[in-house]
């Protein structure tokens, strides 16, 4: 079967085919095709953020010219796609609509179904994608022992979701105020750096642990002893601000011991939070999804504990980290081919 993946959620367009089959034993084995992933970053750039109508007007620009490089690499005819998977939400509504509204228009004319689905349980799929082989070769998922753990942070969530099997969630905790790569976002912004702030964030943190750089600026951990597993980062965003209006002028140094102390105190809650989610439920496989697993520190971490409870982690590789269409694509394959009609764009869409 050959399935179709769009992805328009933020302010990447990406568009991916892969093609899947059913093993002996019934293991869905799939190899990608064509995976294109065009990011918006430098369009919106100039606004520190994204731009909803803007990645609108991009999304709508880039569909068209994607879908003929996918079909292109792909080396195959439009005819030969059996079904098409798009992201319903959750996102910024105008820009999920172009991906919709492009997968309605397309599903018609090919007179194939269209899955709607979950962004989020997309970046759950993520992690379970390995290193790909050669292009040619079938692969299959990492397999999950459940109940499963996954952690899914991004620009948008942060959320703690029990998993019983796929397609079965429960949200164990989240944020209460601001995701972690928006926290990560609005801090890079106050120190100055380019939108998207986590990998910029990142680079001075590293940047402080390298030249040991004294660590003199000390920042909260937000909810750190909430007996709950909810998490708080505006707070901490504020204490940023606070701790920049009492420095003068500020140097390298400070900026980098800042974003050290700043990855630093995300980190202790992060781990903390599962660590506990851990205790508390019997969890045999841990999955960490969402565009700040492209963090090194993050990772580090969160490997350290998997391996302290002897459980299996599964994190997306560097690339596949942040929206792409081959996890909508996978999400396609897995879903019943039941053609959904007259679905709309959720923007708050959850698991
Ligand atoms: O999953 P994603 O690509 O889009 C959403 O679904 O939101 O996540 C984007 C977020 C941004 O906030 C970005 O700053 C953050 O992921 N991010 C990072 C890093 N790379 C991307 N945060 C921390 N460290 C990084 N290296
Ligand atoms: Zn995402």
């Amino acid at each position: 079967m050959i399935i179709l993946g769009i992805e328009t959620s933020c302010d990447e367009t990406a568009l991916c085919l892969i093609e899947t089959r059913n093993s002996s034993n019934d293991l869905l084995e799939y190899r990608i095709l064509s995976n294109i992933i065009y990011s918006q970053i430098e369009t919106h750039r100039e606004y520190g953020g994204v731009f909803p109508m803007l990645a609108k007007r991009e999304h709508i620009k880039n569909l068209p010219i994607l879908y003929e490089k996918v079909l292109k690499e792909a080396c195959i005819d439009e005819n030969k796609i059996n079904k098409i998977s798009v992201t319903q939400g959750p996102g910024l509504e105008p820009a999920l609509w172009t991906g919709i509204l492009f997968a309605k228009e397309l599903g018609n004319r090919l007179g194939v179904p269209i899955i709607p689905t979950n962004h989020m349980e997309g970046h759950i799929i993520s992690a379970l994608l390995s290193e790909s082989k050669k292009k040619e070769e079938f692969q299959i998922l990492s397999p999950i022992k459940f109940p499963a753990l996954a952690i899914l942070i991004s620009g948008g969530h942060t959320e703690i979701v029990k998993i019983m099997k796929l397609g079965e969630y429960n949200i164990l905790g989240s944020t209460v105020d601001d995701a972690i790569g928006e926290a990560f976002d609005k801090v890079a912004r106050m120190l100055g750096l380019p939108y998207p702030g986590g990998p910029e964030i990142s680079r001075l943190a590293e940047i402080a642990r390298e030249k040991n750089i004294k660590n003199e600026i000390k920042l909260p951990r937000p909810m750190l002893h909430s007996k709950d597993l909810n998490f708080s980062f505006s707070g901490l965003k504020t204490a940023v601000l606070y701790t920049l209006r009492k420095i003068e002028n500020i140097n390298e140094n400070q900026r980098c011991d800042i974003a050290r102390e700043f990855e630093n105190a995300v980190t202790d809650v992060l781990i903390s939070k599962t660590k506990m989610a851990i205790e508390e439920n019997e969890i045999n496989t841990l999955i960490i999804g969402g565009g700040v697993t492209a963090n090194k520190y993050i990772r580090k971490a969160f490997e350290r504990l998997a391996s302290e409870n002897s459980i299996t982690i599964y994190m997306p590789i560097i690339k596949l980290s942040g929206d792409n269409a081959l996890m909508i694509a996978l999400l396609g394959a897995i879903k019943p081919s039941t053609n959904v009609e007259g679905f709309r764009a959720e923007g708050n869409m959850s698991l």
